[in-house]
């Protein structure tokens, strides 16, 4: 399983990237607007520096909600850097947009996906990944990692080889299920990677180990 960092922070992404586990980067308008980076020109470097740091894909999500603008906006990011996906949202002129990137070359990641009709359409459309966002699934009363389920299911029995991207990941737990459930890549939050180092019984074996062998060893 694939693990990318959500965020636009470029602190995270440098020690994300340093821990060894990183596989790629994913943002959003909110995460780079939590970042402070506005306009297209600062907005496009940032991208171009992310894409710098990381050694693998970097979603890039467009604003565009209609097919020309969409197109425009792809073509535009996808030429940033050559690892960049572009992020397109699950609307109608957004498949119809995936469909004339997709067959330019430039990979897409579907974003806002929350069922797996959506997910179908998305990989249909040449989709390199789809986003399911199980976090917000939950909110809802609803299994987002069920739907993780389903999609896996969906696209292996047809051999679809869109990637299934666990996104909205909220906490720890979501991690080994979303990987039970098939997923082959799950994106979190910088806390949540570091949350999954920690067990308590980890730090209680390693002090014993240490305490016995400074007690022999001096
Ligand atoms: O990757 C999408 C993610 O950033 C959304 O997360 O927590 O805002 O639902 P959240």
């Amino acid at each position: 399983m694939k693990f990318f960092v959500d965020t636009a922070n470029i602190d995270q992404i440098q020690e994300a990237r340093a821990l060894g586990i990183l596989d790629g980067v994913t943002t959003n308008p909110s995460l780079m607007a939590k970042e402070g980076i506005t306009g297209q020109d600062n907005i496009y470097e940032h991208y171009a520096n992310i894409c710098d740091i990381v050694n693998g894909p970097v979603s890039a999500e467009v604003i565009s909600t209609d097919f020309d603008g969409i197109v425009q906006e792809g073509r535009e990011l996808a030429s940033i850097r050559s690892n960049i996906y572009v992020k397109v949202p699950m609307i109608k002129e957004g498949v119809k947009a995936i469909k004339q990137l997709s067959d330019e070359g430039i990979r897409i990641n579907c974003t806002l996906v929350f069922s797996s009709a959506q997910a179908l359409l998305a990989a249909k459309a040449g989709a390199a990944i789809v986003s399911p966002f199980i976090g917000r699934v939950d909110d809802t009363g609803h299994d987002g990692v069920q739907l993780i389920e389903q999609i896996v299911q969906i696209f292996d029995t047809y051999g679809y080889e869109t990637e299934v991207l666990a996104a909205s990941v909220r906490s720890p737990l979501h991690i080994p299920q979303t990987a039970q459930a098939g997923a082959d890549i799950a994106t979190c939050p910088f806390q949540t990677i570091n949350d999954l180092f920690y067990h308590p019984l980890t730090d209680i074996g390693l002090e014993k180990f240490l305490n016995d062998y400074k007690k022999v060893n001096g």
